[in-house]
């Protein structure tokens, strides 16, 4: 029924089987199949994520939900059709593009993603909000990695779906994504019940950097342990992995990721010149400050020791501007 969800879940899941077919059997589907094997998907990823094709033409989806006997007004609900006003045919919401199904917890197709196949138009289509999908309470990958969560204990959260499938032909299994930059405590608890160790992989733009350590704050209000990938600035993990290739991408990436507070630390002096005695100053009160967030006092220790030695000050001292810049911020 409607209010359930089903038949527009089977709807969506026969949506997903046909772009499927498309893409791996079909001529039709062949700009599409080359597209993704140029980006050097393997057909094994392709099967593993179920990647498939919208075609050109804009009816072909809206005939096979007809005669199956889909309630077309329900699929127009489930954003798989347009129904236009002036009595005109139904047609797909995708048109020419790869496809990436995504999946509530226990692996039911609810949505799509699209890929335009050349850089003219919007990059990505999603299905808009539907009664079965809400964006910002799915992850991608979600039940693909779940167990692999659990075994690893810990989750590398992406940006997105490209870079899922890269890292998994890579041999990260534990990778999920975002579907965009934003995070919210409810995607954070969804990792949090299979585990609390997570590390953020996201791109190396300034968005994806700015959006890494706001959603570390809400992985960790959340009970999470957060680390985040040293990600070069103009690359994404898909693009690393294609260039790099999959042991640099672990040992660089995944094994390199740095606590929150070095992360921040390290992009604060990229901004700073540290050889100016004012930018030095500004560099330790900001660590300091920084700091006051850290919880555990075996860190803190830590990072004021680090201070101590590379700015040849005594702990002593560093600990006294911290006690003054602590009872300021509090
Ligand atoms: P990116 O812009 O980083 O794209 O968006 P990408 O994943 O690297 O794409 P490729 O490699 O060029 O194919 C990250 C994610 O944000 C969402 C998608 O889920 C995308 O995977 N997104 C991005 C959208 O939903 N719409 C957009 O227009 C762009
Ligand atoms: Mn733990
Ligand atoms: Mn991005
Ligand atoms: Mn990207
Ligand atoms: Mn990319």
């Amino acid at each position: 029924t409607t209010k359930s969800g089903s038949s527009m879940k089977e709807g969506i899941a026969l949506a997903s089987r046909f772009y499927h077919h498309l893409l791996m059997h079909t001529e039709q589907g062949r700009e599409a199949y080359e597209y993704a094997r140029h980006r050097e998907v393997s057909e094994e990823a392709l099967r593993r994520f179920q990647i498939g094709f919208a075609p050109r033409e804009r009816e072909a989806l809206s005939l096979l939900l007809k005669n199956r006997d889909f309630d077309l007004r329900e699929m127009e609900q489930a954003d798989l059709l347009q129904i236009p006003e002036d009595g005109h045919s139904p047609f797909d919401r995708f048109s020419n593009r790869l496809i990436f199904p995504i999946w509530d917890q226990n692996g039911k197709v609810i949505a799509f993603g699209g890929r335009a196949l050349d850089e003219q138009s919007a990059k990505y289509l999603n299905t808009r909000e539907t009664p079965v999908f809400k964006k910002n309470e799915v992850l991608y990958g979600y039940h693909l990695a779940r167990a692999a969560i659990r075994k690893q204990n810990f989750a590398v959260l992406f940006e997105g779906y490209m870079d899922v499938v890269s890292a998994w032909m890579a041999g990260v299994e534990n990778g999920v994504a975002t579907l965009g930059t934003s995070l919210t405590s409810g995607q954070a608890n969804l990792i949090q019940r299979l585990s609390n160790h997570v590390t953020i992989c996201y791109d190396g733009d300034a968005a994806g950097q700015k959006a890494a350590i706001k959603n570390a704050e809400t992985l960790e209000e959340n009970g999470c342990q957060v680390k985040i990938a040293p990600m070069p600035a103009n690359k994404d993990p898909d693009d690393y992995i294609r260039e790099e290739g999959p042991s640099a991408f672990m040992t660089n990436m995944i094994e390199s990721a740095q606590s929150v507070i070095s992360f921040k630390m390290s992009a604060y002096r990229k901004e700073k010149n540290l050889k100016r005695e004012g930018d030095r100053q500004a560099y330790i009160e900001w660590v300091l400050e920084e700091l006051t967030t850290v919880r555990s006092p075996v860190e803190r220790e830590f990072y004021l020791k680090q201070l101590a030695d590379e700015f040849s000050v005594s702990m002593e001292a560093l600990k006294q501007e911290q006690y003054r810049i602590y009872q300021r911020v509090r």
